[in-house]
This record gives C-alpha cells, sequence and structure tokens, in this order.
C-alpha cells in the first residue's frame, strides 16, 4: 500500500495553493523591496520588521513559518542558494549577517549581530549599539535553538550542536556546542 492517502495529497495541494499564495503576496506586496531568489519556498509567515536595510535571499531557499529578517537602516542580511532556515528562527542585521549557500538552520536559532552599549552615564533605551558582522559559510549545518553572537564567523561544512551558544569562530569543518560553544571535533 502507498505511504501517501488521497487525504496527503489533498493537504499537500493545499499547503502547495496557500505557499503560492503567500509568494505572491511576500514578492509582490508586502516585501517588495526584498530581492527575492527564484523558486524561494515560504512555508508560512514571516517577518521582515525595518525596511531601511538591506535583504538578499537566494535562489530555492527555505523560509520556516515564524521566521524574521530583521534590518535596521544600513543593515544587510545575505543568504545564499538552496539555504534553510527553519520555523522561529531570527537573523537580525544592524550591519551584516551572511549566510553561505546550502547551509541548513535549525528552529527557533537566533543570529544577532548587534549589542547595546554599555554607557554609565546614558540609559540603555539611548545608548545605541556595538555592531559587528556574522558570517556563516556554505554547507554549514546549525542544529535547533543556537544563539550565535556578533562577530562570529562559523567556516565551511561547520557544524553546530543544539543550544549551543556561540561566541567564538568556528574554523571550517569543525563540530562545536555547548554553551558557550567549544570545538569538539573537525568532521570529515
Ligand atoms: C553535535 C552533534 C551533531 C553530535 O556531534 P558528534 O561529534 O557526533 O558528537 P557525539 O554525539 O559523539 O557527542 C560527543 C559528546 O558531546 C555531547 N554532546 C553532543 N551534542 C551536544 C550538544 N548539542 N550540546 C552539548 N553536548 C553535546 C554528547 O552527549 C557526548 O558527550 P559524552 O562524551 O559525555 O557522552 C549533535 O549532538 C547535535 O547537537 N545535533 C543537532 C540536532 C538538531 O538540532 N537537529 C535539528 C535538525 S536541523
Amino acid at each position: 500500500m502507498s505511504a501517501y492517502r488521497p487525504g496527503h495529497y489533498l493537504t499537500k495541494g493545499i499547503d502547495r495553493l496557500f505557499g503560492a499564495v503567500r509568494a505572491l503576496w511576500y514578492r509582490r506586496v508586502y516585501l517588495a523591496w526584498v530581492d527575492f531568489g527564484h523558486g524561494v519556498t515560504f512555508a508560512g509567515t514571516i517577518h521582515c520588521p525595518g525596511v531601511t536595510g538591506t535583504v538578499a535571499i537566494g535562489d530555492r531557499s527555505y523560509l520556516g513559518h515564524g521566521v524574521s529578517l530583521a534590518v535596521a537602516e544600513g543593515g544587510r542580511i545575505t543568504v545564499g542558494p538552496d539555504v534553510s532556515i527553519n520555523k522561529g528562527c531570527t537573523l537580525s542585521a544592524r550591519r551584516a549577517v551572511s549566510i553561505g549557500g546550502g547551509t541548513r538552520i535549525g528552529d527557533h536559532t537566533s543570529i544577532l549581530d548587534s549589542d547595546h552599549r554599555l554607557d554609565p552615564d546614558v540609559p540603555i533605551l539611548e545608548s545605541g549599539f556595538e555592531t559587528r558582522p556574522i558570517v556563516i559559510g556554505a554547507n554549514v549545518w546549525i542544529g535547533r535553538q543556537v544563539t550565535i553572537l556578533p562577530g562570529v564567523t562559523v567556516g565551511d561544512h561547520a557544524v553546530i550542536g543544539a543550544h549551543s551558544l556561540v561566541n567564538a569562530d568556528v574554523p571550517p569543518r569543525g563540530i562545536a556546542f555547548g554553551t558557550p560553544a567549544r570545538l569538539h571535533r573537525i568532521r570529515p
């Protein structure tokens, strides 16, 4: 017996239909200022607070439900082709966040390139931000619920374990995890 029953095809069809309507809405109206490549999948509602920076999403990339792509004035988010950004992820760029092609990002991961500036005489609300760009390489696997802090570079083909807090660079092919994340081994 086939693994798919008629109800599955119906569900798939409805999903595709909603996906197509969403794609039209995001590309033509709500996020017309974002540079979406060909064949981007919009698996649910996405948010792009701030319309003064730039966002470019590569061909065939996947955006899960509840993904937030936040750019401030002068900020840039660049996502390569065939990247998967799963549900509930936040990418926040006051300066620059870039993700290389083929990278997979697990649910509820946060990638944030800015800190509030700490000045003893100024309230945090008014103190502005320190920003440092984040670079995530190509073919990286970032597990679920990871936080990547400002200034971090993650090399190509690296792996970041679930629930990690990444506050230092991870070399190409490195497998790192923990809070703070530490290099565990180099993958084949
Ligand atoms: C990091 C990971 C890839 C495993 O890498 P690995 O090199 O094969 O590591 P191992 O499984 O051999 O584990 C080595 C040790 O690290 C620990 N460890 C593994 N992953 C860990 C993590 N994310 N955080 C903390 N410790 C971890 C293991 O418990 C083990 O500890 P021990 O030696 O005391 O028994 C995997 O554990 C992981 O986190 N995967 C992400 C899963 C996920 O988020 N999936 C969503 C899909 S997008």
